[in-house]
């Protein structure tokens, strides 16, 4: 793939030697398959706080669909997966807005859909149609909410969310702080997608023993393009002495 067809202002890397595309939506395109990957979407958090008592704008699955439906004119995937946490919690799908539901179905309409399950939905999301699974294998990548732990064969070709990476990188003019897709070319993890997601950064325990540090690039999400920036540009993130791992992250 030449630069000039990466679509959206996206930036390419591979994963287990598949070609990938990050996009600045935070979805990933699989060009060879035409699959657009999402994580993380967390429709309904708005009414789901407010079911506790907690008022948060209640726009955030409108703004989430809107996002996605810009993805899929632009690339008319052939199929949709969602790597889990779809819904904020397993009641997302009935109150979901027949408004909200039309867009849904519009979206699914044509082509293939899998929901793979997160720790926040549940069965319930095969309810608004699409197929269901604990995660799948496609070719040579597998699709998981969770990321397996580091050092197992499990994370070979893995693209997974769950953890909704970020990372500072410095700047001329000092740091920034993006929402990214994280990928050392064994597994990647791919950003929140939903408008109300909010992100972790790269230097946190929990990403701990995930990537091999040396390999490591945090693809950032930019207004208009992703910006690939190596491991040793992000901020907490540095390479160690020996360069075989990292000083904070590992601890
Ligand atoms: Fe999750």
């Amino acid at each position: 793939m030449t630069s000039e067809t990466i679509p959206l202002g996206g930036s390419r890397f591979e994963v287990n030697g598949e070609v990938l595309v990050g996009l600045p939506s935070g979805a990933a395109w699989w060009p060879a398959t035409r699959t657009l990957i999402v994580a993380d979407m967390h429709f309904e958090k708005g009414s789901s706080f407010a079911r506790r008592g907690s008022l948060l704008p209640p726009f955030d699955t409108s703004a989430t669909l809107s996002r996605l439906e810009a993805d899929v004119a632009a690339l008319a995937p052939a199929r949709v997966i969602s790597l889990g946490d779809a819904f904020h919690d397993p009641f997302g799908p009935e109150r979901l807005e027949p408004g909200a539901r039309a867009r849904l179905a519009a979206l699914q309409s044509g082509r293939e859909w899998l929901w793979i399950d997160g720790n926040h939905d549940a069965a319930t999301v095969a309810e608004i149609g699409g197929e269901r699974a604990s995660e799948a294998a496609i070719g040579a990548l597998v699709f998981r909410h969770e990321p397996a732990p580091g050092d197992t064969l499990a994370a070979i070709g893995e693209l997974a969310g769950h953890l909704h990476p970020a990372a500072r990188v410095r700047v001329a003019s000092g740091s920034v702080r993006r929402h990214c897709f994280a990928t050392d070319g064994r597994r990647a993890i791919l950003p929140a997608y939903g408008s109300l997601a909010g992100g972790l950064d790269l230097a946190a325990p929990a990403f701990a023993g995930l990537f091999a540090a040396e390999r490591l690039v945090a693809h950032l999400l930019g207004d208009a393009r992703v910006h690939a920036m190596p491991a040793r540009a992000i901020v907490g993130f540095g390479i160690s002495r020996d360069g075989t791992g990292r000083r904070r992250a590992s601890r």
